[in-house]
């Protein structure tokens, strides 16, 4: 098991939510951490609070001049690069007779298109260092919520190309995995202006008694499960769901 003590961590969305956790997490663990997002003040608070082992780089994932400066950029402040977690995302949803092409491709772009090529650029960095990639999935690849289907599919193209990626970077002692959340409050669904923080918390809470141990999780635990996917040196191509049983369909009948 590798020590994260001053390994040199790219995270993508790292100005809220899962990847400002996840920025903590490693921190606190000792990595130097390069966080990206596109709202410059996010960024900087969440850098600001953990302090000089955080480096914020405004960055859109879906600009190849902006991957390639953030690459630069991490491997700069951490002197190389082991560690990339593909992180940033967002949602689109609505029934799939009303939903529209520019915003479809538009969440493919910043969900698949974007950190594929990211991890792209990262690649010969990271083989320098043995170093791990951690996609971002869903439990919306184990449950179906009808009206999720343009986030869904992006969150399904993630899985199978961890499990390719990890194949194909294997030779290169690159290991390729994927978190697979359950229902943890950020402001993912007020980004894409469905709802306010008090109803996304009240629908989040109210799937509760979905979830084999009854609530939803945290950012932490969600951070936990990327940095064991960061240290496990014999771990590559696994989906590890970390959602407090909510993908298991929990059936009361
Ligand atoms: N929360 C959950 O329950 C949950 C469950 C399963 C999976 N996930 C996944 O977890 C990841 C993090 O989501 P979250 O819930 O923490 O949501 P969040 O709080 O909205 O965080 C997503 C971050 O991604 C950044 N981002 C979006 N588009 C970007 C782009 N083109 N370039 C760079 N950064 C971009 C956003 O910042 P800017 O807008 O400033 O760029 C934002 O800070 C996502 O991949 C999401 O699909 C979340």
């Amino acid at each position: 098991m590798r020590s994260l003590e001053g390994a040199s961590v790219l995270i993508t969305g790292g100005g809220s939510g899962l990847g400002a956790g996840t920025a903590r997490h490693f921190a606190e663990r000792g990595a130097k951490v390069t966080i990206s997002g596109r709202r410059p003040e996010k960024i900087r608070a969440v850098a600001d609070a953990i302090g000089e082992h955080c480096q914020p780089v405004v960055s859109d994932v879906t600009r190849q001049a902006d991957r390639e400066e953030l690459v630069a950029a991490a491997v700069a402040h951490g002197d190389g690069l082991d560690v990339l977690v593909n992180n940033a995302g967002n949602m689109y949803r609505g029934p799939v007779t009303e939903l529209e092409e520019e915003p479809l491709l538009g969440i493919f772009r910043s969900n698949v298109v974007g950190p594929m090529l990211l991890t792209g650029a990262a690649v010969p960095h990271l083989a320098e260092r043995k170093g791990a990639v951690i996609f971002l999935g869903s439990v919306h690849t184990r449950r179906a919520f009808p009206g999720a289907s343009p986030y869904a599919a992006t969150k399904g193209a993630i899985e199978v190309l961890t499990k390719v990626l990890a194949a194909e970077l294997g030779p290169q002692d690159i290991r390729v995995n994927c978190v697979v959340p359950g229902a943890v409050f950020t402001e993912i669904n007020q980004r894409a202006g469905l709802f306010d923080d008090d109803t996304a918390r009240q629908r989040l809470d109210s799937m509760a008694e979905m979830h084999a141990l009854g609530r939803i999780g945290s950012e932490e635990e969600i951070a936990e499960a990327i940095a064991h996917l960061a240290c496990a040196e014999w771990t590559t191509g696994a989906v590890l769901d970390v959602d407090g049983g909510l993908g298991l369909g929990l059936t009361k009948a």
